[in-house]
Parts: structure tokens; C-alpha cells; sequence
């Protein structure tokens, strides 16, 4: 169902059955993470083959990761992995959600504020989700730039991308963190190969990949 928001006219979705992935959902979460993607950040995307190999990876985390399921159709999807925040002497465990994907025919319209929510409501245990993204994603629940919670890079810059929040409180009190993601996220061979079994596609420019550049040359002081 959806429920008209006359406000921004848009249409909010209401009866969306969130529930863990399994193994036939699979190449339907690929499909869909590639349609989502496309285009979006560079000519194609790897985003679907970063899913494939994600689940069989030690970092993964499938207590954590969701598909949204509208009128029995897969429409969205939640993966989250471990990450750690190192400091001088100590180390945290946190999580990295992503990709994070909603079908293009069914954005804006709330789907992925429900699996970031429902990701973050059953983080237990973690200090916080750490994430490289587009900050105006984000910013909504309440991720802040990671350098005002005292979080930096491995190398020590300061991406604008780089995202966190806290989920215990105090946790990051200390400072001086560098984030640490899974090296599942490190560019492999393949690609190529593995796309080659979905069908055919395009691959183009579309202004997006112009704003995903900034973000990515983007810093904060
Ligand atoms: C990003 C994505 C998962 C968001 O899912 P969605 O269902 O469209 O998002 P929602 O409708 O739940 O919106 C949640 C909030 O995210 C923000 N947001 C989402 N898309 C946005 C956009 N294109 N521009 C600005 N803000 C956006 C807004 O704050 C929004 O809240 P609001 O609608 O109250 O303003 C979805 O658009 C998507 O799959 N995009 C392509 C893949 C992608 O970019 N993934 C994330 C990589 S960082």
C-alpha cells in the first residue's frame, strides 16, 4: 500500500515486510543492486559483484542484512559487514552498511529509511556504523561527518563521504580513530566475467558520476 505524503507529494510505502536474505533470494539481490546502480557512480557498476562475494567473506554480517519485500516482490536490500575503528591503544568493533539499494522505480518513497532503521535498531553490541557515502543519504538518522566523532581514514584524510554514527554512547569518546573497513570492499578480478551473466547493458555517462567525483575528491577541514 501506499499512502499519499502531500507535503512533498510523494507516496510513502506502508506494508513493507523487512526479513533476513536467503540463498534463493540471491541472484534477485544481485539483479537488483545492479539495476540500482547502473550508471549511477561510473560507467556500469561492480556494486552486484561486491554483493556476490560479500556473503562468503568472514566480514559478513547476515544477522544484519535485509531484503524489503513489497507485495511479494524484492524492492529493496540492506548488506552490512564488520568494521573497526583502530586508536592509539585500543580498537572497536563497528559495521559498515552497503550497499544499501532500493529499485529505481520505487525510490524516495521511504523503503530505504526503513532498512536503515532497522539495521540500525538491531546493532547491538557494535560502537557505531561507520560508512563511506553521499552524506545527504545519510544525514537524516543522524550520521555525522566521521571527523567530528574523532574518525579519520587509514591514510588520516578526512572524506567528506566518511560517515558515522554512534550507536553506544560514549563510546567514541576518545578520538583519534581511523576507520577500517573489510578488504572485501579492495577491487579483485572478475568483474567482468560476472556480469557477463546478466543480460546485456549500456554502460554510459549520466551527470550522477559528476557528483559521485566530488564527493569522492571531497574533504573536510
Ligand atoms: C539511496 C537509496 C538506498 C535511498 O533509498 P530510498 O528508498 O530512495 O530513500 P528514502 O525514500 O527512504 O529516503 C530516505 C532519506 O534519504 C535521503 N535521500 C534519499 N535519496 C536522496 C536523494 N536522491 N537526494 C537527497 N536525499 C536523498 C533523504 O534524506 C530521504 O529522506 P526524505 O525523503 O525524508 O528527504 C536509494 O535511493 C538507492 O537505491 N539509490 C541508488 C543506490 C545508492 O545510491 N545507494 C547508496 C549509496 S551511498
Amino acid at each position: 500500500m501506499v499512502r499519499r505524503d502531500r507535503s512533498c507529494e510523494r507516496s510513502e510505502v506502508t506494508d513493507l515486510v523487512l526479513r533476513p536474505e536467503t540463498p534463493t533470494d540471491h541472484r534477485t539481490v544481485e539483479e537488483l543492486t545492479r539495476d540500482a546502480f547502473w550508471n549511477l557512480q561510473v560507467p556500469g557498476c561492480d556494486e552486484h559483484f561486491l554483493v556476490h562475494r560479500m556473503r562468503t567473506h568472514p566480514d559478513f554480517l547476515p544477522e544484519l542484512t535485509f531484503v524489503a519485500e513489497l507485495e511479494g516482490r524484492i524492492v529493496g536490500y540492506v548488506m552490512t559487514s564488520r568494521s573497526r575503528l583502530i586508536g592509539a591503544h585500543d580498537e572497536l568493533p563497528t559495521i559498515t552498511m552497503g550497499p544499501i539499494v532500493v529499485h529505481p522505480e520505487r525510490q524516495r518513497r521511504g523503503i530505504g529509511r526503513q532498512l536503515v532503521h532497522h539495521v540500525l535498531e538491531r546493532a547491538k553490541g557494535y560502537a557505531a556504523v561507520v560508512i563511506l557515502g553521499h552524506p545527504h543519504n545519510y544525514v537524516s538518522y543522524g550520521f555525522r561527518n566521521a571527523k567530528d566523532l574523532g574518525i579519520a581514514a587509514e591514510d588520516g584524510s578526512h572524506p567528506l563521504g566518511l560517515l558515522a554514527i554512534e550507536l553506544a554512547p560514549g563510546a567514541l569518546k576518545n578520538g583519534g580513530w581511523r576507520a577500517r573497513f573489510s578488504d572485501v570492499f579492495e577491487p579483485v578480478e572478475g568483474l567482468d566475467a560476472f556480469d557477463a551473466t546478466f543480460p546485456p547493458r549500456a554502460k554510459a555517462w549520466q551527470p550522477s558520476q559528476e557528483l559521485f567525483a566530488m564527493v569522492v575528491r571531497a574533504h573536510v577541514t
